[in-house]
């Protein structure tokens, strides 16, 4: 079922839990997902970075293909398809393609412009049904060309984006996108909890959930956290079954190269670390 993120942002914000934000690239990724949250009975949101649109041919193809895959395996627990770090433009964009949630990541403007922006897509996204989420702060790193310097969010600059009336917010608070450098100082609960504070009771949102340690996520989910974004983790997991399966040479045996086997194990892969990281949340029987 198709749904705006809204209603499963906040049931998990009051039960204390995230819903998994898992980024989608190609068919079996998609599958992946949508079967993992059926079977495990838990909301999911499909996560498209513009960078993952472009190659999948367009946002209009995503969401046909996600709209038919729901139908067609049936797939009854709540899924929000969203654009992940959206432009302007793209938020336009995912919005006529048929995306039931949209990003705005306004961050590298002003905030006078951020807010500006994000009070007009505000105002749009509400008229349809559509969730919106606003980023304040930056998540270091790089995701698909967008890149941020990590600096920690200003409290009273994500109260100014939370009054807007935005579904959800990220606020940047030391996370990174892609893995975590080994001098990484963990997360600033400083700042999300002076965060927390100014926003009240808005569902947070925690990007870059590749690799951070499980007592911190807790943490993060204790202090607001509702949505927790993971990307590279189902990369590093697809790539290195696909290689293992390559290494072994069973590609080379019978109809080993058919891509139904060839991209089965990274398929799988995938789907355990998507139960993983439902487990870890606390989605699992909350659809
Ligand atoms: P990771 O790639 O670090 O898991 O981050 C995903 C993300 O935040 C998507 O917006």
């Amino acid at each position: 079922m198709l749904v705006s993120a809204k209603e499963m942002l906040q049931k998990a914000r009051d039960g204390k839990y995230a819903v998994g934000q898992f980024n989608i690239n190609n068919l079996e990724w998609t599958k992946a997902i949508l079967l993992t949250a059926q079977e495990q009975n838990s909301p999911v949101i499909l996560g498209v970075s513009e960078g993952a649109g472009k190659y999948m041919t367009g946002f209009k193809t995503v969401s046909a293909m996600v709209k038919a895959m729901i139908e067609e395996l049936n797939i009854t627990v709540p899924v929000a398809l969203h654009l992940d770090h959206g432009t302007y433009e793209g938020c336009y964009k995912c919005i006529d393609a048929g995306f039931s949630s949209i990003m705005f990541d306004g961050s590298h403007y002003p905030i006078a412009e951020n807010v500006e922006k994000t009070k007009e897509l505000v105002k749009v996204c509400a008229e349809k049904g559509i969730s919106l989420e606003a980023e304040v702060g930056s998540i270091g790193g790089e995701e698909d060309g967008v890149i941020g310097m990590g600096e920690c969010a200003d409290p009273n600059e994500c109260k100014a984006i939370a009054d807007l009336g935005v579904d959800m917010l990220a606020a940047g608070i030391g996370n990174i996108h892609g893995k975590y450098p080994a001098n990484w100082p963990g997360l600033s609960f400083e700042t999300l909890a002076a965060v927390k504070e100014k926003v009240g009771d808005m569902p947070l949102v925690l990007h870059g959930g590749t690799g951070i340690p499980e007592d911190m996520i807790k943490k993060a989910i204790s202090l607001g956290v509702a949505k927790i974004n993971v990307n590279t983790e189902c990369q590093l997991a697809f790539a290195e079954a696909t290689r293992q399966y390559i290494e072994a040479g069973k590609d080379q045996q019978g109809k080993g190269f058919d891509p139904r086997k060839l991209l089965a194990p990274g398929f799988e892969a995938i789907k355990e670390t998507v139960k993983t990281k439902m487990e870890l949340f606390g989605s699992i029987g909350k659809a």
